[in-house]
């Protein structure tokens, strides 16, 4: 019987992020709807929302993302052989948003291309796939692109309104250069109906206290799978970040009280745990609002720029429906260098913010048709 190959060293070799050129202040949007502005600030966490402006979208965000992951790669793109975008701001029911984004790279030919759909946990989903392709065997020595790429909107004066943003990450998945991922992970799925957007419907039903049980549970649960029979306090303090899903920054901030809770921690340990692990990481979260699938993945790239080789951090996925999954990921040896902070930086410092009566207008001139339609005739 033939042996199989050793599976290639595998995991993210470069990291490509965009960021939306408008964003809005929450205490604007505040003032708009006549609510405090420390409910936005304190109570949900949040500084600034991302913002498209009209004829920018989804797939202009995962298009750039995919053109800087791809232009730090030492690779050759036709080693490309796996393109899987995730998103929950499909432009089509049927044609993938990966059509776009290779149809705009000129990515053709032996190369397996789709969409990943469950929610935000869509792009951890498509980063598992090109992994573990990667790990079968099946993929040779080809490459994987990824891209977790969203446009998070919901209905004006919604309660989830402070938390929009918008924004994309791309990764190239061969040799661990930036990091490593274990092949071990840690999966939660329960069907529940906390947050969805149903065939036609333009913004997503949300049942909001619901979605926050749901969020914690999950991350409850995996932190639960990730610690086994060890000691939380040892295994957690190991890590160097966990990183969170931010669907707000309060979200997370409560759903780690309630997995220190779950581990019988003190309120003095869970303070210690989140202030030293977790705050740190959701720096660019904050300036960019939620952007769904890449929402996590903005977290993981700020808490591994700049990070030494060898240095662990947790990565905790949410996907509403629900599903979720617990990450550990090792920085490689190109993490200190963490050429994606310059797409952060860069985008932030180009960004130009809007007023409260330049957001209506552009609420108001939301477009509905979809995006690259073929030219007629
Ligand atoms: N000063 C300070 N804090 C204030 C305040 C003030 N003046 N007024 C209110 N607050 C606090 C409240 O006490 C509350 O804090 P606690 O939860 O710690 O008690 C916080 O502000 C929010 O207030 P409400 O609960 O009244 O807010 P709301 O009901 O209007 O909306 C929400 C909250 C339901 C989370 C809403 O933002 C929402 O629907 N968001 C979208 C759903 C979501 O993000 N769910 C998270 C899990 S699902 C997921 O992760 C997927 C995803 O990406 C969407």
């Amino acid at each position: 019987m033939a042996h199989p190959t050793a599976p290639p060293p595998t995991g993210i070799a470069s990291i490509g992020i965009h960021l939306p050129p408008l964003a809005m202040p929450v205490e604007e949007l505040a003032g708009l709807r006549g609510e405090e502005p420390a409910k936005y600030t304190v109570g949900l966490g949040c500084r600034e929302m991302s913002l498209c402006p009209p004829g920018f979208g989804v797939v202009e965000l995962a298009e750039e993302a995919a053109r800087r992951a791809l232009a730090r790669w030492d690779g050759d793109p036709s080693r490309i052989g796996l393109l899987a975008v995730g998103s929950e701001s499909a432009v089509d029911m049927s044609r993938p948003l990966s059509a776009w984004v290779a149809d705009r790279l000129g990515l053709a030919g032996a190369v397996r291309s789709y969409e990943v759909k469950h929610a935000c946990y869509g792009g951890t989903l498509a980063l598992r796939q090109a992994l573990e392709w990667r790990l079968s065997g099946a993929a040779g020595d080809r490459a994987a692109l990824v891209i977790a790429a969203d446009v998070a909107l919901y209905a004006e004066r919604d309660p989830g309104e402070p938390t929009q943003g918008a924004g994309a990450v791309a990764f190239v998945v061969d040799a661990p250069d930036v990091a490593a991922i274990s092949p071990l992970s840690h999966p939660w799925s329960e069907p529940q109906f906390d947050f969805w957007r149903p065939v036609g419907e333009a913004f997503p039903r949300v049942q909001g206290p619901l979605s926050l049980e749901c969020y914690k549970r999950a991350a409850v649960e995996t932190f639960r799978a990730l610690v086994a029979d060890g000691d939380a306090a040892e295994v957690l303090g190991r890590l160097d970040a966990a990183c969170f899903h931010v669907p707000f920054p309060k979200m997370v901030k409560k759903a780690v009280y309630a997995v220190g809770e779950a581990f019988g921690w003190s309120e003095e340990d869970n303070a210690a745990f989140y202030a030293a692990k977790v705050e740190p990481t959701m720096g660019w979260n904050r300036r960019c609002g939620n952007a769904y699938t890449a929402s996590l993945w903005i977290a993981v790239a700020e808490a591994l720029a700049g990070l030494d080789a060898g240095r662990r951090l947790a990565a905790f996925s949410y996907g509403s429906g629900f599903g979720a999954e617990l990450l550990t990921l090792t920085a490689g040896p190109r993490a200190a260098e963490a050429a994606w902070r310059d797409d952060v930086e860069g985008d932030l410092a180009r960004r130009e913010h809007v007023d409260a009566a330049a957001y209506t207008r552009l609420r108001g001139a939301e477009k509905t048709t979809a995006a690259g339609e073929p030219a007629a005739g």
